[in-house]
């Protein structure tokens, strides 16, 4: 059995990832606290809330990868890797302890739950760790993080402006002139989390995923008014449903995961029929934008690298940036054969929302963004690099596109391909490297190392030199510093000395990587014709 949601909160706080705040505090101070902290906080007494608050518990790199059982972060994208390619369908059960306290009718009151402002600008309080359930009749079923905030005491939004799967079942029961119904779990485990913040394809269950990434089924229990299931280990579970209004009650602002603040959106809204939680329920609150991103990070690594290999494309690299809010740029590098620079960007671009990719070969490091730089300095033309594919699906939350009632905007994608272009001589691109690095090291020389010193040849042993190297490059061209560490029992000036009587007696040539040969022989680099 694997870990749960308390459980992992308990990990947190053995490893001092999570610090107790016993001490009344106001929920209007919890964002910014949380916002300060380097661990999660967990608020134990609310003013005006017999709930207790916790916040920030995957804020950093490192805890979510502690999140998901991980020893590195890397590791997150195999395991999820292993949950797309063997999913572990969801166990149903009867009931779980969420259940101990169900509130109907006239007594769902949201304004019970402690739930928090975010950023400054936000439209109200919003619930932002609330993993969804839905169920179309034809289409099946589909779990995504959508975020809800509260208008009334059964009433909230939900922001589904972005064209993802629960818009499309929202959409299809607008038509049906249904509301559709949905569950809605807070405070469960990251795996849940990680899972439904998939974006699977339609028809693919995310709990599945999840389950995937825990290695064991994730359990779901039957809501009592609507006809779903909702996650067995959740602290809060709301049934509630999309009303078919439409898209046309303002919703937000929010501060989003973009880092900025988002506009006034138009949504449906949403009723909240039930609402079932522990006794001694703990609300989670999803703390934005970094608990965002760390927990949507990983899934783009797992998308692209399948899209990729569906391409047939080998990677070598991936970084999802985070000046791309781990959403919309990614560097990838490749071992490429001929043309496959332009087939990654084709693939790549098709995943989630990438909007900006480079490809780069394996000699790249993904991670260092001056490598990437140089590689679209020297590798890069813009007429045959850059790939512009205008109007497809693109994220709202972008602010660059149009908004506004009733725009879901399409955007352009764009792809750079950096890798070395084809038909340009490889030694073009053979990267400066010094002779004796292997064996001239600076510390034994400021430790005072002294080189022996070379004959200096007079005329006559450089003219004697000179024949010499020339016999040498008749049957093999070398390079000007192979000569000279052939004949390092002379001086470089003496080496120097020979090669230019060579020049000077109009015996000397290069071959076309520039290695010195003799004039007129076969290795002799010719120049074009004109
Ligand atoms: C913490 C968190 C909050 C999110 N909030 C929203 C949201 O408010 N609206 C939205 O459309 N997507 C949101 N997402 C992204 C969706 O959950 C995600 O794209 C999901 O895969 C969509 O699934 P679907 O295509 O199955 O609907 C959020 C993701 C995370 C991880």
């Amino acid at each position: 059995m694997q870990e749960n949601f308390r459980q992992f909160l308990d990990r947190l706080r053995q490893q001092g990832e999570l610090v107790d705040l016993y001490q009344p505090v106001d929920i209007r101070h919890i964002a910014t606290l949380v916002d300060q902290a380097k661990t999660a906080l967990f608020f134990h007494d609310v003013i005006g809330y017999d709930m207790p608050v916790v916040s920030g518990i995957i804020r950093t790199r490192e805890r979510a990868t502690m999140a998901l059982g991980c020893e590195t972060f890397g590791e997150i994208e195999q395991k999820l890797a292993g949950a797309i390619a063997k999913p572990i369908p969801p166990q149903y059960v009867k009931t779980s302890p969420t259940r101990e306290v169900t509130l109907v009718g006239d007594d769902v009151d949201l304004y019970k739950l402690p739930i928090p402002m975010s950023s400054i600008y936000d439209g109200g309080p919003m619930i932002t760790a609330g993993v969804v359930i839905a169920r179309d009749p034809e289409l099946g079923m589909n779990s995504g993080i959508y975020r809800f905030i509260v208008k009334e005491k059964a009433l909230t939004g939900i922001d589904i402006v972005t064209p993802n799967n629960m818009r499309l079942f929202a959409q299809r029961a607008l038509v049906r002139g249904e509301p559709l119904p949905i569950s809605i779990s807070i405070g469960t485990h990251p795996f849940e989390i990680t899972g439904s913040g998939y974006r699977a394809p339609l028809g693919v269950d995310e709990m599945a995923i999840a389950g995937g990434i825990r290695g064991e089924p994730v359990e779901l229990a039957p809501c009592t008014t609507i006809d779903l299931p909702y996650i067995a280990d959740a602290e809060i579970v709301l049934e509630a449903e999309i009303l078919p209004t439409g898209w046309t009650w303002p919703e937000g602002r929010f501060g989003e995961f973009t880092r900025l603040m988002g506009g006034l959106h138009w949504n449906p809204l949403v009723r909240i029929k039930a609402i079932s939680m522990r006794k001694d329920a703990i609300y989670y609150n999803l703390h934005m934008p970094w608990e965002n991103t760390w927990l949507a990070a990983p899934t783009r690594y797992a998308a692209i690298r399948a899209a990729l290999r569906n391409a047939g494309v080998q990677v070598k690299d991936i970084n999802v940036t985070l000046g791309g809010c781990a959403f919309w740029h990614a560097v990838i590098s490749i071992k490429k054969q001929p043309g496959e620079g332009k087939n990654a960007l084709l693939a790549a671009l098709s995943v989630m929302d990438l909007k900006h990719v480079v490809v780069v070969d394996d000699d790249i490091d993904v991670n260092d963004p001056a490598e990437v730089e140089w590689a679209i300095a020297t590798r890069v033309q813009g007429d045959r690099d850059v790939m512009i594919v205008t109007n497809a699906r693109a994220k709202p939350l972008d602010p660059s596109l149009p908004q506004g009632y009733g725009v879901v905007p399409t955007g352009a994608k764009v792809g750079i391909d950096a890798t070395m272009p084809e038909g340009i001589p490889r030694e073009y691109y053979e990267r400066i490297t010094y002779a004796y690095a292997q064996t001239a090291k600076i510390e034994d020389y400021v430790a005072g190392k002294r080189d022996a010193a070379g004959a200096t040849g007079d005329d006559a042993a450089v003219e004697e030199l000179a024949a010499k190297i020339l016999d040498t490059i008749a049957v093999q061209p070398l390079y000007y510093t192979d000569v000279a560490e052939k004949y390092s029992k002379y001086d470089f000036r003496t080496v120097a000395r020979a090669i230019g009587c060579l020049h000077a007696t109009e015996k000397l040539w290069q071959d076309p990587r520039g290695r010195l040969c003799v004039r007129g022989s076969q290795f002799a680099a010719k120049p074009p014709a004109k």
